[in-house]
């Protein structure tokens, strides 16, 4: 049975104190009020998860970091390895957002090793795909999110890709207000478990978790999470406000 996951992605926002201090806030909500068939994660700053890895429930709450190193040591002046990652007591490691992509360059290449060095260190990765305002008009999101699957994580073993996380989040939505709708996320949900099929086999499509991301809001979390081929979230602003983020969660 795959997994129900929400995950919050702070980006680069909150000091320490405010991102220890809302993540306890978001583990209290979620110990006392919160779906207990959901894996919550916590996306938070590098510099924030040791701090936030010792303050949560861990057994209601997991931490992510943002981004990790492409190299496992050496000299990188100013990267943050996996095993550094896992030493704070972080479990996921969001892989391949957009802003990475588009702001800091980061290639299919250069997630492919991203991807490779988190799961040999026993971390999960939790990869991210998804279009561009003008590839979705063109009407070639299908063929683009293809391109990006083949290029960074079909190459995985079947036993390593059993093993990853799946966020969707077309660029148009995130940030923007301007949700996919349901139909539109499901459809692009369900063409990735189908080629994960064509590519594995049924179950590992099966119990791949493939999440939605894009301005998803308390208001919107209850219909997108509706969708059979819908399996979580990757929340961005409403991830900052407790209250937010624990509706999201309850929202199946
Ligand atoms: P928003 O929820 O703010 O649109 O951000 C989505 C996102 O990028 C999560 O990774």
């Amino acid at each position: 049975m795959r997994k129900k996951i929400v995950a919050g992605n702070w980006k680069c926002n909150t000091t320490v104190s405010e991102g220890v201090a809302l993540a306890k806030q978001v583990s209290d909500l979620v110990v006392s009020k919160g779906a207990k068939d959901v894996v919550v994660v916590l996306g938070t700053p590098f510099t924030h998860l040791t701090s936030v890895a010792a303050i949560i429930d861990k057994s209601r709450v997991s931490v992510a970091a943002q981004n990790c190193a492409a190299e496992p040591k050496g000299a990188f002046t100013g990267e943050v390895s996996v095993s550094m990652i896992q030493s704070t007591g972080a479990t996921f490691i969001i892989i391949g957002h957009s802003e990475r992509r588009d702001y800091y360059h980061e290639t299919s290449e250069i997630l492919n090793k991203k991807v490779a060095l988190t799961l040999a260190q026993g971390l999960t990765p939790i990869y991210c795909c998804g279009e561009a305002l003008a590839i979705r008009e063109a009407g070639t999101e299908n063929a683009f999110v293809q391109n990006q699957l083949e290029e960074t994580i079909f190459n995985l073993s079947a036993e390593d890709f059993g093993k990853i996380v799946i966020a969707y989040e077309p660029i148009w939505a995130i940030g923007t207000g301007r949700t996919a709708s349901s139909q539109q996320a499901q459809d692009m949900l369900a063409f990735i478990r189908g080629l994960i099929a064509k590519k594995y086999n049924q179950s590992i499509a099966d119990n791949c978790s493939i999440l939605y991301g894009g301005s998803c809001s308390p208001a919107n979390a209850n219909e997108l999470f509706g969708q059979p081929d819908i399996d979580g979230g990757l929340i961005g602003g409403a991830s900052l406000k407790a209250d937010d983020f624990l509706a999201i969660i309850n929202a199946y």
